[in-house]
């Protein structure tokens, strides 16, 4: 892999970074990111996702001021852009791709956090320039993390981010709904599940659930209710945003589990498990 530490350090490491100097990312870290961002191509379901890093101007920076985001986003010297073709799958490659690169970056030494909130994509959409039957369904800011110094020496703040995590029995599970499943019956899962609790999800609402059947490991997605379905996100049509936290929970199981020399794929193939729920949906399975 290109990472130069473990992918299980730096999934630690990242955390969403609000506030970053002012100061534009150095050329070789940019040529870096921007050619990984250029060999992904397709997303891990099949949809061509296309990411491309930009420089923030002056008015990307006014509007991140206004009304936009839920959290104040302050000095970012750029934004990793997905485009992403319509498709079943579309969003959850979309979040995989986006997350790859912010791991990669995370292990560069930069900050970055996902903004998929009301922040205007038409800018984005057009200086990427969106072609036919493509969208862009959230963007990343991404700089140096101004204050906090380096990350890597923030044993408390990892500590902070896992309190601010659902507990394992409201998310993983074995066979059915009902049966929560323990990190000693994960086995050698335990790792690449706790490196999806450790991931970024929007409002923080952790929407992933896995059900463990045999050697399959089944993909939730419990909506929250009333998220992106209200007025607002009906009228800016925004997208389906607890998708992309599905694909950004993929992307910590794959690279976590292919460190651990754990194999496997992936496969839509809805099992015969009810669902708990009418906000509870099947996306996808690893397959071991
Ligand atoms: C798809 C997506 C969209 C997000 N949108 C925003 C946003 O618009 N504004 C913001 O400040 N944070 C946004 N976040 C960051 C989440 O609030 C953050 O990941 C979550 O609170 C967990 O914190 P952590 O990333 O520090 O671990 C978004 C995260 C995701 C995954």
């Amino acid at each position: 892999m290109h990472f130069s530490q473990s992918v299980i350090e730096i999934i630690q490491q990242r955390f969403s970074c609000r506030s970053y100097l002012n100061l534009p990312i150095a050329d070789d870290t940019r040529q870096l990111l921007a050619d990984l961002a250029a060999s992904f191509q397709v997303g891990p379901l099949g949809t061509p996702v296309r990411c491309v890093l930009l420089a923030a101007t002056e008015s990307d920076r006014r509007s991140l001021r206004g009304l936009g985001t839920y959290g104040f986003i302050k000095n970012p010297a750029g934004f990793l852009v997905g485009a992403v073709q319509s498709g079943e799958r579309n969003l959850e490659d979309c979040g995989y791709i986006l997350e790859h690169l912010v791991l990669y970056a995370t292990d560069l030494g930069l900050g970055t956090c996902w903004l998929g909130g009301s922040f205007t994509k038409s800018s984005f959409a057009r200086r990427v320039a969106v072609v036919e039957g493509e969208s862009v369904p959230a963007v990343v800011a991404i700089g140096y993390m101004a204050a906090r110094g380096d990350v890597r020496n923030e044993p408390l703040r990892r500590r902070l981010g896992a309190v601010h995590r659902l507990p394992w029995e409201q998310l993983f599970f074995r066979v059915s709904f009902d049966q929560p499943l323990s990190k000693a019956e994960a086995g050698a899962y335990a790792v690449p599940l706790e490196m999806v609790r450790l991931g970024p999800s929007a409002s923080n609402k952790q929407p992933w659930r896995i059900v463990r059947e045999g050697k399959a490991w089944h993909f939730f997605l419990k909506r929250t209710p009333g998220y992106g379905d209200s007025l607002i996100f009906k009228l800016m049509r925004l997208a389906d945003i607890q998708r992309l936290d599905i694909g950004i929970a993929m992307c910590h199981f794959a690279l976590t589990a292919s460190e651990l020399g754990l194999s496997g794929h992936w496969l839509v193939q809805k099992p015969a498990i009810a669902c708990p729920d009418e906000q509870t949906e099947y996306v996808v399975s690893w397959v071991e």
